[in-house]
C-alpha cells in the first residue's frame, strides 16, 4: 500500500484569510518573533504572550477551510491510513475541513495547556485569562498550547517515521525556514514542491531551478487552492498503485 507524507505551512491557510508568518504582510513584520514566540519572551512577558495567542484565536474564529484543506479532506477520507499529514499549522482549518488524521508539529492554537500536570484542554475560540486554571490538577501555571522557540517539539519524531514509511512527498506552503524541506525531499524518489514563491531552501546550494531539478520531481509555482487538483491528481495516481 503506497504512503504519502505531507508537511504543510502556513501558504496552506493563506487563502482562508490566516497571515503567513514571513511573507511581507506575514506575523514577524508586525511582531518580534523572539518576544511572542521564545521561551525566553514567555519568561519575560507572559501577558504580551497570552494577548498574542488570544489574538491568534480570536481571528481563527470566523476563517473557513479553503478548497485545499478541502481537496486534502477528500483524499484522507478516500484513502484512509494511507496520507500521514504534518502540518506546522496551529489553526484547525483541515480537521473543519474533515481531516481527522492531522499530527500538529507546532501545537494547536484552540487549546491550552498546564504547566504543572501537563494536561491539554479545548478552549475553542475563547481568550486565556489571569484567573484560568488546569481543569485537572488546578494549578494556575496555564499557557497556550503552540511550541516556542528554545523548546522541544516532541511531535517532531512522527517527521523520521513518515520519512520512513512513505514514498511520496509533498510540500505545501511552507518557506521551509524552520523545517527545512529539501533535507526531507532528498529521501524521496517522488516528490512535491507547492509555493507560489520561489524560495531560498535553507541547506542546498545552487540556484532555485538548480535545487528544484535535484530535489523535487514536481513544482507547482501556485497559491494552494489553484494547486489543489494538480495536487490531487498526482496523490491519487500514487496511492491508487
Ligand atoms: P512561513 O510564513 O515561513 O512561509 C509561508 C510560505 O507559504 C511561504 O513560502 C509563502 O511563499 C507560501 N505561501 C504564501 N501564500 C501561499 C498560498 N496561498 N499557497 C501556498 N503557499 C503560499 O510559514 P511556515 O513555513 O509555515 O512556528 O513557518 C513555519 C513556522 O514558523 C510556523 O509553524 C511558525 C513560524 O514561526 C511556530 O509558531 C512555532
Amino acid at each position: 500500500m503506497s504512503k504519502v507524507m505531507i508537511i504543510s505551512g502556513a501558504g496552506l491557510s493563506a487563502q482562508s484569510g490566516i497571515r503567513t508568518f514571513r511573507d511581507s504582510d506575514g506575523l514577524w513584520e508586525e511582531y518580534d518573533v523572539m518576544q511572542v514566540c521564545s521561551t525566553q519572551g514567555w519568561e519575560r512577558d507572559r501577558e504580551l504572550v497570552t494577548n498574542f495567542y488570544n489574538a491568534r484565536r480570536q481571528d481563527l474564529k470566523d476563517k473557513l477551510p479553503n478548497k485545499a484543506h478541502q481537496t486534502l479532506a477528500t483524499l484522507e477520507q478516500r484513502f484512509p491510513g494511507q496520507i500521514m499529514h504534518l502540518t506546522q499549522n496551529v489553526d484547525n482549518l483541515l480537521e473543519r475541513a474533515g481531516c481527522r488524521e492531522i499530527i500538529h508539529l507546532h501545537g494547536t492554537l484552540t487549546d491550552l495547556r498546564c504547566e504543572a500536570c501537563g494536561h491539554v484542554w479545548d478552549v475553542g475560540y475563547e481568550a486565556q485569562n489571569e484567573y484560568d486554571a488546569c481543569p485537572r490538577c488546578e494549578s494556575s501555571a496555564v499557557r497556550h498550547n503552540v511550541v516556542m522557540f528554545g523548546e522541544s517539539a516532541p511531535q517532531y519524531r512522527h517527521i523520521y517515521e513518515a520519512v520512513a514509511q512513505c514514498e511520496l512527498f509533498v510540500a505545501i506552503g511552507t518557506s521551509g525556514q524552520v523545517i527545512d524541506i529539501v533535507p526531507i525531499a532528498k529521501e524521496f524518489e517522488h516528490s512535491v514542491l507547492i509555493n507560489p514563491k520561489q524560495e531560498e531552501y535553507v541547506t542546498a546550494f545552487g540556484s532555485f531551478e538548480q535545487k528544484i531539478d535535484a530535489f523535487f520531481e514536481h513544482f507547482i509555482q501556485k497559491k494552494a487552492s489553484e494547486a489543489a487538483d494538480e495536487m490531487a491528481a498526482i496523490m491519487v495516481q500514487f496511492l491508487q498503485r
